[in-house]
């Protein structure tokens, strides 16, 4: 008889397995999804009106779902549901390891791993358990080990379904997805989960592949995505010494129906939870199966993002330092921290490195977000030398130098005109997404240094 998966748990409520299981739950309201997390502040934030992952339409998606075929639990609580369940979705993060063998590259499996120990203590009768969370290739086999230690007579399938979803456009990504990757060994464990996906995604969209290729192909995807925007970065500067313009070729380039137009915006940097962590991921296996070529190539695609970031502030500060290279007593304002638009999430944001380095030479900082909140920057550069500012007005308040770093829509729309007066005398402002006005910004009398583009005209 063909598997049904009629209870599903989902440990695990992060950017990813809060919005997942919202949409499954409400794309299949017969299905009775539990999402489960230690954090017992997320799932009480999961529970309200203020939910603790910012994504347009995801407040909607919940609130049709939660309180029908959709709950937040705490651990406890979930073992229950992880014991009724037909399959367990692992949803936890996945960090870069930061001590021990691997440290500074290698993921650090031990949030799976312990996922796998409580599904191992609760599960009864046969369970498939997902991996959604990004796995090194074989890391299937540590939690099957795990599992062989459950009770005799519970039986476990695992299968890979790893998520594609970008930040800011979660809900839309995870409803129409370019594709839905289901790795396994059993096809009837396959056809199970393809099943809850077929209720959205046309059928030709699923893919279904072995473990290894499921797990490998998630961490290539990210590092193909990286690897574009180290690309075009690297050209950025390379326009600007002369005097090319980085959106004109990325354009040019992008026309190739080989090539495509996506992931060739040229910026401050990629930032985000993943990228990073997902190429070191790559880079450390590559190294571990003796594969140094491998792993040098896709360690410059690192590399040169952390340059990119260095170079970005660097260009801030030249205009404004003195003879010293100090930056004390210049007040810079910062408009953005996210790692990009329409998300409050600031891991890895290139606005940390970019920060960090201003601080580091004296400045003062004046920050603006519209999603990140006060905490979270604070937490990230501490109270010294940082103010939040609640506008981007505040921000521009007598400040000598001005840097966008996140490509918020609304940045887009400055009133240059009326904010011109604000900004002391002869400061430059610094677009590191080339979102801004360029026509607007130099009408209002304002120098603009826009990345990838050689010194304008009237600059
Ligand atoms: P996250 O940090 O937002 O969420 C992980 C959650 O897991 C946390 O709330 C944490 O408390 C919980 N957790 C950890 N160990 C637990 C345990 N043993 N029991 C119960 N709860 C536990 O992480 P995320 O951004 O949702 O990422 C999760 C995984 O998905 C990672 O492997 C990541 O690489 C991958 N991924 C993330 C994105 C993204 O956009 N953020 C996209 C695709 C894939
Ligand atoms: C990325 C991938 O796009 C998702 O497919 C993947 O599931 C996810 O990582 C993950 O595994 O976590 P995300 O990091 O949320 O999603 O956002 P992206 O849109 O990929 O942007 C990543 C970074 O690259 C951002 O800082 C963004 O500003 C930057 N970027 C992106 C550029 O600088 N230029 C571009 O052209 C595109």
């Amino acid at each position: 008889m063909a598997l049904s998966l009629r209870k599903i748990a989902c440990i695990g409520a992060g950017y990813v397995g809060g919005p997942t299981m919202a949409v499954i739950a409400d794309r299949c309201p017969d299905i009775d999804v539990t999402v489960l997390d230690l954090n017992a502040e997320r799932i009480a934030a999961w529970n309200s009106e203020d939910l603790p992952v910012y994504e347009p339409g995801l407040a909607e998606v919940v609130s049709r779902a939660r309180g029908r075929n959709l709950r937040f639990v705490g651990q406890a609580e979930g073992a229950a549901y992880v014991a009724a369940a037909d399959a367990v979705f692992i949803s936890v993060n996945t960090p870069t390891k930061t001590e021990g063998e691997g440290a500074g590259k290698a993921s650090d499996l031990r949030y799976v791993e312990s996922c796998a120990r409580f599904i191992a203590a609760h599960a009864t009768g046969h369970t498939i358990v997902i991996e959604k969370s990004t796995m090194p290739v074989r890391a299937a086999d540590c939690v099957k080990s795990i599992l062989a230690t459950a009770r005799p007579g519970v039986t476990f399938d695992i299968l890979s379904n790893p998520e594609f979803l970008a930040e800011g456009t979660a809900i839309r990504d995870l409803e129409q997805p370019d594709r839905v990757l289901i790795g396994g060994e059993r096809p009837e464990s396959i056809a199970a989960l393809a099943e809850i996906y077929r209720r959205w995604v046309p059928a030709e969209r699923i893919l279904s592949t072995g473990l290894w290729s499921a797990e490998l192909s998630k961490l290539v995807a990210n590092a193909f995505l990286a690897q574009r925007v180290s690309s075009i970065n690297s050209i950025s500067a390379l326009c600007e010494v002369t005097g090319a313009d980085v959106e004109e070729v990325a354009a040019v380039v992008g026309a190739d129906s080989r090539i495509g137009p996506k992931f060739l915006r040229a910026s401050v940097g990629f930032g985000g939870s993943c990228f990073q962590k997902d190429l070191l991921s790559l880079i450390y296996i590559s190294e571990s199966y003796g594969l140094t070529e491998v792993a040098a190539y896709w360690q410059q695609v690192v590399d040169l993002n952390q340059w990119q970031k260095r170079r970005f502030a660097d260009l801030i500060a030249a205009p404004i330092a003195d003879g010293a290279g100090s930056l004390r007593g210049r007040r810079i304002a910062i408009l953005g921290f996210a790692f990009k638009k329409d998300t409050n999430d600031v891991r890895e944001t290139p606005a940390i490195d970019v920060c960090r380095r201003l601080l580091a030479r004296g400045a003062t900082l004046a920050v603006h977000d519209y999603r990140v909140t006060p905490e979270s920057v604070r937490s990230e550069l501490g109270a010294l030398g940082v103010e939040v500012a609640a506008t981007p007005e505040a921000a521009l308040a007598g400040a000598d130098g001005v840097a966008v770093l996140t490509e918020w829509s609304a940045y887009a729309t400055l009133d240059w005109a009326r904010l011109a007066g604000r900004l002391k005398v002869g400061a430059v402002i610094h677009d590191g997404r080339n979102i801004l006005d360029a026509a607007a910004v130099r009408r209002a009398g304002l120098t603009l240094r826009s990345i990838g583009r050689g010194a304008q005209p009237n600059a």
